[in-house]
């Protein structure tokens, strides 16, 4: 067991968005390294099972919460379902959008769920969970954010938008905790090989090409909970600034929207845009 996780960020860690993907990866690391686990998804029976084949693994207690992060209410549920116990880590994770497509193609509820899930809970998650974590003095808190946070773009808007928010909240937390005990890490990705990223590739009948893997991004952020404020796998530079650097906003946004429509099939791959040095 690793005890320096378990005396910073134990006994207890939520995955939300934790039934598989990143999310699962991350759940995996946490009970490797001691942590009971509590998981937040919808799908009942794959949630159920993942928390399953925690347990039989791991060893540790594995709490399944079925619940939807883009409807209101949710994150208060969460809140009073783990009332009974000491939540030391949370990783916001759930976050990734199915369908990239111009801003008027989407109906107005899809967008405003979207932003729900994205903004609304990872900001009541960070309020809720937060400031149990400063009042002890201890605690971490992860926010994954995404390269289609850097800069807008094309078929992008809404989920983009979602992203900076949640890198900007992230950093913005880091800043406020640093000397209060609790490690804020703004975790930026790009493509990465889960089940939603398969199957936005399989629906468009595209092939996957080089994305991270999961298992390689949960093992590398908690090694690096405490590098805060952002932390950007993948990248040469991880602790760097926008791959975009010094370029003019307008060439970005152009060079963004060009990535987002060569490859119109995830939004996630207009992380990569000339000059970048991320995996997508
Ligand atoms: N995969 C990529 O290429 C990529 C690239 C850049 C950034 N990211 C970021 O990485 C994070 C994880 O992405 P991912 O590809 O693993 O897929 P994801 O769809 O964001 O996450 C999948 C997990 O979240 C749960 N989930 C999704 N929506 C939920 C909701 N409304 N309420 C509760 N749980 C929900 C899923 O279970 P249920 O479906 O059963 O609810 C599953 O456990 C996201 O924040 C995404 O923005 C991913």
């Amino acid at each position: 067991m690793d005890t320096a996780m378990t005396s910073a960020y134990g006994p207890w860690g939520i995955v939300a968005g934790g039934s598989d993907g990143v999310g699962a990866a991350f759940a995996h690391e946490m009970a490797a390294r001691g942590l009971n686990v509590v998981l937040v998804a919808r799908r009942v029976a794959v949630l159920e099972a993942f928390a399953e084949e925690l347990r039989a693994k791991h060893g540790v207690e594995v709490r399944a919460v079925t619940l939807d992060l883009s409807a209101p209410g949710a994150v208060a549920e969460l809140a009073s379902v783990t009332s009974d116990i000491e939540i030391g880590l949370f990783v916001y994770n759930a976050g990734g959008d199915d369908f990239s497509t111009p801003f008027l193609d989407k109906d107005l509820d899809t967008h405003l769920r979207l932003i729900h899930r994205n903004c609304d809970s990872v900001l009541e998650a960070a309020y809720r969970f937060g400031g149990p974590m400063v009042a002890r003095g201890r605690g971490g808190m992860v926010i994954v954010t995404s390269g289609a946070a850097w800069v807008g773009g094309a078929t992008l808007a809404t989920y983009g938008a979602t992203k900076a928010f949640d890198l900007v909240l992230a950093e913005a937390l880091w800043a406020e905790w640093r000397s209060r005990g609790v490690d804020v890490l703004g975790l930026v990705l790009g493509k990465t090989d889960t089940p939603s990223m398969r199957r936005v590739f399989d629906a468009k009948g595209e092939p996957y090409g080089d994305a991270a893997d999961p298992d390689d991004v949960a093992r590398e952020a908690l090694d690096h909970l405490a590098d805060g404020p952002t932390w950007i796998f993948g990248s040469a530079e991880p602790t760097g600034g926008s791959p975009f650097g010094a370029m003019p906003r307008r060439d970005a946004v152009l060079a963004m929207s060009r990535a987002s429509s060569a490859s119109t099939s995830h939004a996630d791959d207009a992380a990569t845009a000339p000059g970048t040095d991320q995996s997508d």
